[in-house]
């Protein structure tokens, strides 16, 4: 009698693939997901994510949570930074874990720019492209807070700013990382320079897209110097309608459509695209969106936002993406690329429990059977 096996046969998703340097030995990418679990004054990263960590190391290639490249770039409570020497232990702990389970692992760089708030920065204001609230809220100690008007940065802070994603990423290297992943999505720094409605700057971060994209762009070719081969990827949100100020329409798009093109020139190893969610106020479902970033980078990218087995399966086979990245799905489920396999039913997590610290909604999803 002949079992009927869900195989991996049918579903491109298992195969093995390549991104720049980084061998994937399947295509289920578990996406950032900022977890708020250290909590203690270094921002240190511990045991618990270490474990965290290692339970999901099936994963094809593990993005870490956004992570401070300085104490200038927090705007979350318990996130954990990446430029001090206890948090490169730290790290270091967390990636000889996943490696010794077969995985493999990036760290998202992380800089909150205007979407910080003064109880984050020891009560000075927080610097982004122009004197411009994000309209946006921020994790504080004290509870969620509305963003305020920041402080213009200068271009002696954007330099700075470079140059501390570089020493992030050569801190990451150090921490036995495979690689980066600069984060320029959501309402954050990157996203605020990009935005027309944030960046009034007349210099050159500013002004036009060609100038509004240099920070980005600077701080890829600095990210990049520190990397040998192509290790370095870049997150972008083009589709997020993150605040009232981060409108989706064609100028916008057309940014994004120059700035793909831009990033085509430079050595990554893929670019993460989070596509619209159905579900957000402000953004609208459409169907090309990733066919249109496809065509402007030739290296690999991976999609994101709402895919389940089917949906990411149908998507890379058709080929759509080379990879998909799952968030809420490996929250509950560690063991997502086995449960694909298998066919296996999979668990809900439990949103109450995703910024709470503690180990309760963290490792203590088992996994299937
Ligand atoms: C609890 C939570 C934390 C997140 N943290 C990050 C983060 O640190 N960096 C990031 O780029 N995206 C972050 N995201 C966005 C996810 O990576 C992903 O884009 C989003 O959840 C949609 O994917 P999904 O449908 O597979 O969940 C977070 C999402 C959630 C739900």
């Amino acid at each position: 009698m002949t079992a009927t096996l869900p195989t991996t046969l049918g579903q491109p998703l298992l195969h093995g693939t390549d991104l720049g340097e980084l061998r994937l030995p399947n295509r289920v990418v578990m996406a950032p997901l900022t977890r708020a679990r250290a909590d203690n004054p270094g921002l240190v990263p511990t045991a618990l994510h270490a474990a965290y960590y290692g339970q999901r190391a099936g994963a094809g290639l593990i993005v870490t949570e956004g992570t401070w490249v300085s104490e200038r770039a927090v705007g979350f409570v318990n996130v954990p930074g990446v430029h001090s020497a206890a948090q490169v232990a730290g790290w270091r702990r967390v990636t000889d874990v996943v490696h010794a389970l077969g995985g493999r692992i990036v760290q998202q760089l992380w800089h909150t720019g205007a979407a910080s708030h003064p109880d984050h920065l020891g009560g000075d204001l927080p610097a982004g492209p122009s004197a411009i609230d994000p309209r946006a809220r921020t994790f504080t100690p004290g509870g969620f807070k509305e963003t305020l008007t920041p402080r213009a940065m200068t271009v002696g802070d954007i330099e700075a700013t470079v140059e501390e994603f570089r020493l992030a990423a050569a801190n990451a290297r150090r921490a036995g990382f495979d690689g980066v992943e600069i984060g320029a999505l959501g309402a954050f720094l990157f996203a605020q320079f990009l935005n027309p409605r944030l960046n009034h700057r007349a210099d050159a971060y500013g002004g036009d897209r060609a100038g509004r994209r240099k920070l980005l762009l600077d701080v890829v070719d600095a990210v990049t110097s520190e990397w040998e081969g192509r290790r370095v990827g870049v997150r972008l949100s083009p589709y997020m309608a993150a605040t009232e100020c981060f409108v989706v329409d064609e100028e916008l798009l057309g940014d994004f459509d120059e700035l793909v093109a831009a990033l085509n020139d430079r050595p990554l190893a893929y670019l993460h695209l989070r596509g619209p969610d159905l579900a957000a106020p402000g953004e609208t479902p459409d169907p090309e969106a990733f066919a249109r970033y496809r065509k402007r980078f030739d290296g690999p990218l991976i999609a994101n936002n709402g895919f389940d087995r089917d949906s990411a399966n149908a998507l890379v086979g058709a080929g759509g993406a080379d990879a998909v990245s799952f968030a809420t799905h490996f929250v509950a489920n560690p063991d997502l690329v086995s449960r694909f396999a298998l066919g296996r039913e999979l668990a809900a997590g439990d949103p109450a429990t995703y910024y709470q610290g503690g180990p309760q909604g963290y490792v203590d999803y088992p996994a299937a059977g």
